[in-house]
């Protein structure tokens, strides 16, 4: 469904009728297009508070893109900025410059105490207004996990609520605020993450953090098809986020199972025959679908290595309203049928080397939801699923969720009027998701050099005002 209130204010007419009445002026989202884009364009602008090791990673990748690097200079809180390469020219933040910045890229990692936040606040407020339109602030401190002393995990813990601050400053131009939380010694795994979090495949994700840890060394992969050899199964894949799932990843090199009901087939041919992928009848609530999908993974692939499970529904009414049905029904496909499978997946070694799990929970398990207690509590479920899995995993694999806010489906056309606008409008982008936003972050999950990313829940919702 197309949300006629966006087209409507980025006209002449409607941007001074909703400027004049006071109502959210929403921007168009640039969104990743070619094939061959680059990650980042444009002049970016990179700063880190001294003693920060990120910076020379960071600096050396977007010294090889085709973005015109400048780093903070002039202010003693910064001085380690320079540590960004030969490719980045000094920029005093002392001097005035009409320049806009495609990017503002701070490495805090080398904050130890409270009083290194100074570093922050002299690194962004110079150059917050400078951030162009559709622009990206991602910021790259340490894991308060691993940080022993109590004071500098409260440092880093800081940068949490300021990057969700700013999400909300710079979320009415279109613009983006995100944190890489690194474990010491991960800056090798922080590459596919930086591009990700970078690009306009990020257009709908702000406010949020994700863990990088350590890991071997990635392999090297072609940007341009990433995913390439890699054989994922991707349920529900025949309408909405799903099809845009088997698309997003076949785009990037892998080839598809898609999966849905028996009554959904025409529709999942039709999304899966383009695409060359294998289309699987299954209701994935079967007793038997475990087995089922492990014989045709083996059948037809010899092992899988991404799973991606997208299939959901809803089946809404007040707690004591609600029929017994509707609560076995929500958790059976939108939690119990994942472990099930998985756990088949692993007990027949089908899950190869440096697999990938992606599951999908909803910023409805995170806040709650009146009406859905049944799917709050299985995309809740899905959570510790995740974080408890990913402490198990071994040899590679990695597990993550993604959890979308309000994206554009026949799953959200079907809500009443109110509710769909106010889903659209409350977060700091003031306007719903496309599925393709759902798609791009689990491509991130999937890319071979996201080793490093694993037990993370992010998500995709334009930083909702609901819940964290
Ligand atoms: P959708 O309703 O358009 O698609 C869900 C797909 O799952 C359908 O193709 C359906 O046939 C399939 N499916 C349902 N039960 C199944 C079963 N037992 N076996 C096999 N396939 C089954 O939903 P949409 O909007 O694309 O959502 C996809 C995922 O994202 C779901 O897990 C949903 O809960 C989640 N989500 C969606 C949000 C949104 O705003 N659209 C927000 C938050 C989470």
């Amino acid at each position: 469904m197309s949300d006629r209130y966006l087209k409507f204010v980025n006209t002449p007419v409607g941007r001074t009728a909703a400027q004049s009445l006071g109502l959210p002026s929403p921007v168009n989202l640039k969104r990743w297009k070619r094939a061959d884009q680059p990650f980042i364009e444009g002049d970016v602008l990179v700063g880190a508070a001294n003693g920060s090791k990120a910076i020379a990673a960071v600096g050396s990748l977007l010294g090889a893109s085709p973005a015109k690097l400048f780093h903070a200079s002039a202010v003693d809180t910064l001085n380690d900025s320079s540590k960004s390469g030969n490719k980045a020219e000094p920029l005093p933040l002392n001097t005035d410059t009409d320049r806009k910045f495609s990017a503002l890229v701070f490495d805090a990692t080398g904050m130890k105490d409270t009083t290194d936040l100074r570093a922050v606040y002299d690194f962004f407020h110079p150059t917050i207004r400078k951030l162009a339109g559709n622009g990206r602030v991602l910021v790259i401190g340490q894991d308060p996990a691993t940080c022993r002393q109590p004071a500098k995990a409260a440092a880093h813990q800081a940068l949490e609520g300021f990057v969700r601050s700013v999400g909300k400053e710079v979320g009415k131009k279109g613009s983006t605020a995100n944190l890489l939380w690194m474990a010491p010694g991960a800056e090798k795994q922080l590459d596919s993450s930086v591009r990700f979090f970078l690009s306009a495949r990020s257009a709908y994700v702000s406010g949020q953090v994700a863990r990088i840890g350590k890991s071997t060394e990635a392999p090297a992969t072609n940007p341009v098809a990433p995913l390439t050899g890699k054989v994922a199964l991707v349920t529900g894949a025949s309408r909405g986020i799903g099809a845009s799932i088997a698309e997003t990843l076949t785009r990037d090199g892998a080839m598809v199972i898609g999966l849905d009901i028996p009554p959904a087939m025409e529709d999942l041919q039709n999304v899966m025959n383009p695409l060359k992928g294998k289309a699987l009848a299954c209701d994935i609530t079967d007793e038997k679908a475990p087995v089922q999908i492990a014989d045709f993974v083996k059948e037809h692939f010899g092992g899988i290595d991404l799973v991606i499970h997208n299939a959901g529904i809803t089946r809404d009414k007040t707690l004591g309203n609600m029929p017994e049905h509707f609560w076995d029904m929500t958790i059976a496909v939108n939690l119990t049928a994942e472990e099930l499978i998985d756990e088949e997946l692993m007990h027949q070694e089908l899950l190869r080397e440096n697999g990938r799990i992606v599951c999908i929970s909803s910023i409805s398990g995170i806040a709650g939801n009146f009406g859905q207690t049944n799917y709050s509590a299985a995309k809740c479920g899905v959570i510790g699923y995740v974080e408890a899995m990913a402490k198990q995993v071994k040899h590679g694999v990695t597990i993550n969720a993604i959890a979308p806010g309000f994206i554009e489906t026949q799953m959200t056309a079907a809500m009443p009027i109110t509710i769909r606008e106010a889903g659209r409008r409350m977060n700091s982008l003031s306007q719903g998701g496309l599925p393709i936003d759902v798609a791009e972050a689990i491509a991130w999950y999937c890319n071979p050099g996201s080793n490093g990313v694993n037990g993370n829940v992010v998500r995709v919702c334009g930083q909702s005002l609901i819940g964290k």
